[in-house]
């Protein structure tokens, strides 16, 4: 895949999956448009990628703002959409709590989408990809928020599919299950080797997942080779969705890092 000459925007790429994006999408020769709140994560990305790589410090729920950064640029081939609130809250949650949440990791997708949107369409090949969770489909305890906004991604997506596919946008959404982030690291005290056998049991492949298994899929779905897949859903999540009430089962065994030195 040659993507010289093509311009990627990816929210959330001073951390976690946006600048595992942001890396796989510059080693294939794209241009690279990060959008974040965090300038310093930003300039992490930027040291790590070069000048391919232009940094925007913005809050995507900031409608004016991507509109400036997204709108006044010359090209966009693709738009994947990492930007989040982790906000978990459940029977305690407040109203502000509600406005930043889904202002944030729903209307934020809304604003990127449609702010680049003549632009993809412009392209003939346009790609979006939006970033839900396994969180989407599982009641998970006191995440009223998080999880909520998750299933919306899910719609949200469906919705975009089918409204930009008159003008050859094709929008779809991954979904990942653990993925050893910052926000997962903060969970687990940075102790990966004490959480990963107890998070990873949740997954049929026994680990928890790194940024750029996700980064992989969101690439594949950005590129030709995914040019019949739109309104799709791809989990990323080692199985976590597929598996039922009875867990691995008796198996016990724990793979970890073994099974991603394999891969
Ligand atoms: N890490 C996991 O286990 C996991 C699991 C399922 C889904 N996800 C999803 O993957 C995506 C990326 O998550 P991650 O784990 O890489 O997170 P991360 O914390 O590493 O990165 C998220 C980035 O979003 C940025 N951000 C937050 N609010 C913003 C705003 N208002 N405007 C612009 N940028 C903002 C943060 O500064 C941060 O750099 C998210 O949508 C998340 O819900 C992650």
């Amino acid at each position: 895949m040659d993507w010289t000459d093509r311009v990627g925007v990816v929210t959330g790429a001073a951390s976690g999956i946006g600048a595992a994006t942001a890396r796989r999408f510059a080693a294939r020769g794209m241009r690279v448009v990060g959008l974040d709140l965090d300038a310093a994560g930003l300039a992490a990305t930027h040291e790590a990628i070069g000048a391919a790589f232009t940094p925007v410090a913005l809050d995507v729920s900031d409608g004016a703002a991507v509109r400036a950064a997204v709108g006044g640029l010359a090209r966009i081939d693709a738009v994947v959409n990492c930007a989040v609130n982790f906000l978990a809250k459940g029977i305690d949650v407040t109203q502000d709590d509600w406005d930043r949440v889904l202002r944030v990791n729903v209307q934020g997708i809304s604003n990127v989408v449609q702010a680049a949107h003549p632009l993809l369409a412009a392209s003939g090949h346009g790609a979006v990809v939006n970033v839900a969770s396994v969180s989407a489909h599982a009641a998970q305890p006191s995440r009223w928020t998080y999880n909520t906004t998750k299933g919306a991604i899910v719609t949200l997506t469906k919705c975009m599919a089918l409204d930009l596919s008159a003008d050859r946008i094709r929008v779809n959404v991954v979904s990942p299950g653990w993925i050893w982030t910052p926000e997962v690291a903060k969970a687990a005290g940075g102790d990966r080797e004490k959480w990963e056998p107890v998070w990873g049991r949740f997954h049929m492949l026994r680990r928890l997942g790194e940024a750029d298994e996700v980064a992989a899929a969101i690439t594949f779905l950005c590129s030709a080779d995914a040019s019949f897949i739109t309104g799709a859903e791809l989990p990323v999540d080692g199985g976590y969705l597929a598996m039922g009430p009875e867990g691995l089962g008796d198996d016990s065994s724990f793979a970890g890092t073994d099974a991603r030195e394999e891969r």
